[in-house]
């Protein structure tokens, strides 16, 4: 079943006063099925961002259109945006994004509050994701007290606490050492084994790995996409580092 579909999606940034205008996305098109574990991959500036925040609602395209969990999201009220991203998206981003003078575990609740749930539904959401996340021990720690990868895992469990259609992450092991990295995409698996669509942005060939399907995005198309199906981590690696050799080539035309 698709969860996610995007058509014929396109970006155009205009400076303010109409002068300046970069083409993001050209024309992109793709779909995601529920349960899968999708990465997108592309050079630095090849708009994977710019996806991701028309997918999450965050901002508009100029062209074209995005379907998520049956619902058209260019044509949800502005007034009622916030809540559908609230309740239909699990934003992980690069930095974290936790607030400080919250503990772990009022950062995870922030999106349940917000959406003016009971703390008795709260805690119980909160109890069934801890466990797998790593978390338990952490929830009253702030953010300045814990490393990189726990930061994330909160980050993780904020994302997954309202139960989303899709998680959408944004380079979500750019700022964590090797092995934090490692740990968080194990992660990312396990939750996807329990059913989690997953969609992760992100440009290292290892993190790509940990997907059952990579997209490439090249001058703001996608350009590629590999299966993993049943090839082993080295192979989908190997998979992987080739088709990136062939778009630094300018292999896009083909
Ligand atoms: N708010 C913006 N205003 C103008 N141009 C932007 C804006 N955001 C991104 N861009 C441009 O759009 C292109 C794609 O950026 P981005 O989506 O951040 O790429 P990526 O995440 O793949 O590195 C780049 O050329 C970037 O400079
Ligand atoms: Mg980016």
């Amino acid at each position: 079943m698709c969860i996610l579909k995007a058509s014929g999606v396109k970006k155009v940034y205009k400076s303010r006063f109409g002068g300046m205008m970069v083409e993001a996305l050209k024309d992109v098109n793709f779909s995601v099925d529920k349960g899968e574990f999708v990465a997108i991959m592309g050079e630095s500036g090849s708009g994977k961002t710019t996806l991701l925040n028309i997918l999450a609602a965050l901002d508009k395209a100029t062209e074209g259109e995005v379907i998520l969990d049956g619902k058209n999201i260019s044509r949800i009220k502005e007034s009622e945006i916030a809540k559908f991203r609230r309740d239909n998206i699990g934003y992980v981003f690069q930095d974290f994004n936790l607030l400080d003078t919250f503990s772990l575990e009022d950062n995870i609740y922030l999106p349940l509050v917000l959406a003016g749930k009971k703390h008795t539904d709260m805690k119980e959401r909160l109890d069934a994701i801890v466990g797998p996340l790593g978390i338990a021990d952490l929830l009253k720690k702030y953010p300045y007290e814990v490393s990189g990868g726990q930061k994330q895992r909160a980050a993780v469990a904020r994302a997954l606490i309202t139960e989303p259609s899709i998680i959408l992450a944004d380079e979500p092991t750019g700022a964590l050492d090797s092995k934090s990295s490692d740990e968080l995409l194990e992660l990312f698996r396990k939750v996807n084994g329990l059913g989690q669509t997953v969609l992760m942005v992100t440009h290292s060939v290892k993190a790509a790995c940990y997907a059952s399907r990579v997209l490439f995005i090249n001058d703001g198309v996608v350009f590629h996409q590999i299966f993993k199906g049943d090839s082993s981590d080295r192979e989908m690696y190997e998979k992987i580092s080739d088709t990136l050799t062939l778009m630094a080539r300018g292999g896009g035309e083909n």
